[in-house]
């Protein structure tokens, strides 16, 4: 191992041996700057392409250069603006928070007895909920009608096809934590070493893949029974109030010029099922773990809520009003990033800017994989300030630089966007990652989130039922609690009418 920065001193980009391979670990925002947006198409997904293939194909995230770039073109229209708006109010996102607050408020009942007053007390068993899984089941739920008009109602309900999607997700995180790619060894090279264990692991995955691809490729085909051809401004002025079926699926199916095959736009959808469920989960999580951890944030935004809303459930409108939400979600994707590492592989050689800590620009290698901390850049004091690691929504209303940082810019604060990005903080801030390859859904996972977080704190005060500590926290694909977000619920007054 070398360059590998000791207590005090920081690089900002280091060399990790573990051999037979090198990798280059990088946290500096100009550097992040110059692999996801300068220089974005010399590199590709490398080791996370390989772990993700088998389970997305050929899907945006994984996808190579030359499979991406007319995919991408094709998708990202669908998530236009007056098909966002209508997810909203009276629409998706807010069905699906009713339902949510619903299966809240019966756990509730469940927890306190059906006469009961007061419906938190001590003894009581089943009077906690783990809000973390609530918000799993909420955005798998959303995600699942949005992208291809499937009702997964796993706020309500279980289904193999639910439990499917969440052991696609552990597996994707098991696999990324090892070293070896199991995955591609054939099941009878695991028999004959001995190593049942992973052969019954493969062999579930394939029957989930199985499954989920069954489901998928009936609603392609249900998709392309009824297609009707029309070019992209048609499709975008589209009344997608009125639209029985609204889902992305039906606007790439029926966007003319855009002929993907079956299985191209199996691997598009199952890709985004699986970057827009678990991702948004975890923000709405650690937002609510934060607000309860910092209790006169969370008075701020309750207040908001309370102001803007009313009673009443969030519009577009609202939500360019409702700055506090907005920045209590965006401080929290700043402590607590999803995915918390972007991985790159070098297509060609290249050189890096200079990074803050080195002394010397860093030469990379043609096929080199590099992992960009986004957790170390998010909560780098040279970037944030001494209170780096602090929940302070406010930061982002005052400018920050550091003149130390070449080549950085500083952070300038831009209300107008839905959350401060990647741009106003030169880098700095990489949630949805940048460049040709940002995130697809930003837009829609925000709005998702204002929308679920506000519809459950304009319902309930909420406390925590454990101490912070136990909370805890595992990573792999994104960051989970150890156990859970186990709260204790109490109803509020102010609440929209059913
Ligand atoms: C890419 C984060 C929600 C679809 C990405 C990337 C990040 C990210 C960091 C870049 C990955 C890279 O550069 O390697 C998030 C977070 C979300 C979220 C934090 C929620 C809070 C969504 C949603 C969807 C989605 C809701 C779809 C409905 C995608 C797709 C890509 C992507 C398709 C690949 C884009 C491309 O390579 O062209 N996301 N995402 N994401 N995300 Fe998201």
């Amino acid at each position: 191992m070398r360059h590998l920065p000791e207590d005090g001193e920081a690089e900002h980009s280091y060399k990790v041996c573990l051999l037979p391979k090198a990798f280059l670990i990088v946290s500096d925002p100009t550097v992040v700057r110059h692999i996801l947006s300068e220089n974005a198409l010399k590199y590709d997904k490398g080791i996370l392409a390989d772990i993700l293939e088998p389970i997305m194909g050929k899907g945006l995230i994984p996808a190579d250069l030359p499979t991406w770039q007319p995919r991408r073109r094709a998708v990202v229209p669908g998530f236009h603006s007056s098909w966002l708006q209508s997810m909203m109010a009276v629409g998706l996102f807010s069905r699906c928070s009713d339902r949510m607050v619903g299966a809240l408020k019966e756990s509730m009942q469940r927890g306190m007895g059906p006469m009961s007053s007061c419906w938190r007390t001590q003894e009581r068993a089943g009077e906690e909920v783990d809000l973390e899984s609530m918000y799993s089941s909420v955005a798998l739920d959303i995600i699942g009608e949005a992208v291809f008009n499937f009702k997964f109602l796993s706020v309500q309900r279980k289904s193999p096809v639910i439990d499917a999607v969440y052991n696609l997700m552990q597996e994707a995180e098991h696999r990324s934590f090892f070293l070896l790619p199991y995955w591609k060894v054939p099941v009878l090279g695991f028999r004959f070493l001995g190593l049942g264990p992973l052969v019954e692991r493969q062999q579930r995955f394939e029957q989930d893949i199985e499954l989920i691809n069954d489901c998928l490729d009936e609603l392609i085909k249900e998709a392309l029974l009824t297609r009707s051809e029309e070019d992209i401004e048609t499709l975008q002025k589209r009344d997608y109030d009125a639209l029985e079926n609204p889902s992305l699926l039906r606007f790439l199916v029926d966007m003319r010029g855009a002929d993907a095959t079956e299985r191209q736009l199996r691997d598009d959808l199952m890709t985004m099922m699986i970057a827009g469920h678990e991702t948004t989960a975890a923000l709405l999580t650690w937002t609510t773990f934060c607000l309860l951890t910092n209790p006169e944030e969370m008075k701020k935004v309750h207040q908001e809520i309370e102001d803007v809303l009313g009673g009443r459930r969030a519009t577009y409108e609202d939500i360019l009003k409702m700055e506090k939400t907005r920045l209590a979600l965006a401080e929290a994707l700043r402590l607590y990033p999803q995915p918390p590492i972007l991985i790159r592989r070098a297509l060609d050689d290249d050189v890096l800017p200079l990074a803050w800590g080195n002394e010397k620009q860093v030469k990379v290698f043609r096929g080199t994989d590099i992992f960009m901390l986004v957790w170390n850049l998010h909560r780098s004091p040279v970037l944030w300030g001494d209170d780096a690691d602090a929940f302070r929504p406010d930061r982002w209303l005052s400018s920050r630089s550091n003149p130390d940082v070449p080549g950085w810019e500083g952070y300038k604060p831009n209300m107008k966007n839905l959350y401060p990005n990647e741009v106003s903080s030169d880098f700095a801030f990489c949630p949805f990652g940048a460049g040709p390859r940002k995130c697809i859904g930003d837009q829609f996972a925000f709005l998702e989130s204002v929308v679920i977080l506000s519809r459950v704190l304009q319902e309930f005060d909420i406390q925590l039922a454990t101490s912070p500590e136990e909370v805890g926290m595992t990573t792999g694909a994104t960051i989970h609690t150890e156990k859970g977000l186990k709260v204790s619920l109490r109803a509020r007054k102010n609440v929209p009418a059913a």
